[in-house]
């Protein structure tokens, strides 16, 4: 079969290498992809909003099968173009895909279904809202409720940042349209972790759990970002915790989306606070997971494309993963999550060596050499027997490719060593 990858960052690196292992899979290609996914995959530069020219692309290519990484063409209706077209594709209509594109929804349905989550209110009226956070008090978070790239939370230790957080969401207009409705919730307090499943209908079929590490610098500190590395398993958070999230969280999610005659296909992602009362969502994401893909991934011994096939015939896959650990940590351009400077020379990425998994993030070949071309540049995975032990690889494969240019986060998985040293 032919296989088609939309998007052109790390988790679409990960999701075409992952393909590529396919014994299923021809011909592999990636719209618009990157000179580092070309390495796996033949890139073809269609814009990822540009459904029209994908569509056209993917019946010329005879395309079997089609998988989105990135939010925006979910949420603006991919899903049901290609439908409309003939065209199988593993991801949510855009209806379904509003449990990403916005918050309320979200909540609403949470709400509806009983699921648990940090109390909420909706608002859009800056007075009203401001009201709301003087009645309530800090520590408090506050949302966009439409799409804002990962940037749209504010979480507000004080009542100071939570005035100042509502200002910027509400008033400068930062996040123009995402902005003029804001979610104010409950501040949960516990372990997060990241609860991706394959999802068509009812049926659930969940993968191995992540933690992600949102902070820019080391020890948690710094502006939040996109993900600056993560790992799996996540040996602190009890299996029995992750059945609870899978029974309480993910399946009412994706019936009550049915019940609601928008059924979901494709990966629903819940991100999870384990507080004192069982896990609570934090957000979904109706797609996989950045950087969480990078090392969840890496873990699954059994075909991707045979599971998502079965998947969308409503048949249970079996799922195997190793039970080593995949760490994988990013390396960043300097400024990110500010500004930064792209087109900044990288060491040498031909000398990793071959047991490190490279996904590129925002790079750019110019001849030989390899140049920085966004915030987040690229990731390394290592699989390791312990958390340790591939934290370690992955730290000595950076400090060869890094530069001035660059910087990454030395202590990605500390959160596990700590309570692994707490109950030692
Ligand atoms: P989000 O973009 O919704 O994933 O939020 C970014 C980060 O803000 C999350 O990963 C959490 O660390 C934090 N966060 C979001 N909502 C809450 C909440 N209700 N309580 C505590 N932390 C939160
Ligand atoms: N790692 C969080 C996300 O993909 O939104």
């Amino acid at each position: 079969m032919n296989v088609l990858i939309i998007g052109s960052g790390g988790r679409e690196h990960a999701m075409a290498w992952k393909a590529a292992q396919s014994p299923k899979v021809d011909k592999l290609f990636a719209a618009p992809g990157s000179d580092g996914i070309a390495a796996v995959a033949e890139c073809v530069p269609i814009d990822v909003m540009d459904f029209e020219q994908l569509a056209a692309f993917a019946k010329a290519h005879r395309i079997d099968l089609t998988l989105v990484g990135p939010e925006q063409p979910l949420v603006s209706g991919i899903g049901d173009f290609f439908e409309k077209e003939g065209l199988k594709i593993f991801g949510p209509s855009a209806a379904a895909a509003q449990i990403e594109g916005s918050k309320s929804f979200a909540k609403a349905l949470m709400e509806k279904y009983n699921i648990p989550t940090a109390h909420y209110r909706t608002f859009t009226d800056y007075q009203a809202a401001g009201n709301y956070l003087h009645e309530v008090g800090a520590p408090i978070v506050l949302k966009a409720d439409g799409l804002a790239a990962g940037k749209g939370v504010v979480v507000a230790p004080t009542m100071e940042a939570a005035g100042q957080g509502l200002k910027t969401l509400m008033k400068d207009k930062k996040f123009a349209g995402a902005g003029a409705r804001v979610v104010i919730e409950e501040y949960l307090e516990g372990e997060e972790f990241s609860l991706m499943a394959l999802v068509h209908g009812g049926l659930v079929v969940p993968l191995a759990i992540a933690q992600d590490h949102k902070r820019a610098f080391e020890e948690d500190k710094g502006p939040n970002t996109g993900g600056m590395g993560a790992y799996s398993p996540v040996l602190q958070i009890a299996q029995t915790v992750v059945a609870e999230a899978v029974r309480t969280i993910v399946e009412p999610a994706a019936a009550g989306l049915v019940q609601e005659g928008r059924p979901f296909t494709g990966v629903l992602y819940a991100g999870l606070m384990l507080t004192e009362k069982g896990p609570k969502v934090i957000e979904f994401n109706c797609r996989f997971g950045d950087p969480e893909t990078q090392v969840v991934l890496p873990r699954l011994e059994s075909d991707l494309i045979a599971a998502i096939q079965d998947v969308m015939k409503g048949i249970r896959p079996q799922l195997r993963w190793t039970d080593r650990t995949a760490v994988g940590t990013v390396l960043a351009s300097r400024g990110y999550p500010g500004s930064y400077k792209k087109g900044e020379k990288l060491g040498r990425l031909d000398a990793l060596s071959e047991n490190a998994l490279l996904f590129h993030a925002g790079t750019r070949k110019s001849g030989t050499d390899w140049l920085t071309n966004g915030g987040r540049v690229l990731l390394v995975t290592r699989l390791g027997d312990s958390l340790r032990a591939a934290r370690d690889a992955v730290n000595r494969d950076l400090e060869n490719i890094q530069t001035d240019a660059v910087f990454f986060r030395k202590d990605i998985g500390h959160r596990a060593l700590e309570a692994e040293a707490k109950k030692a």
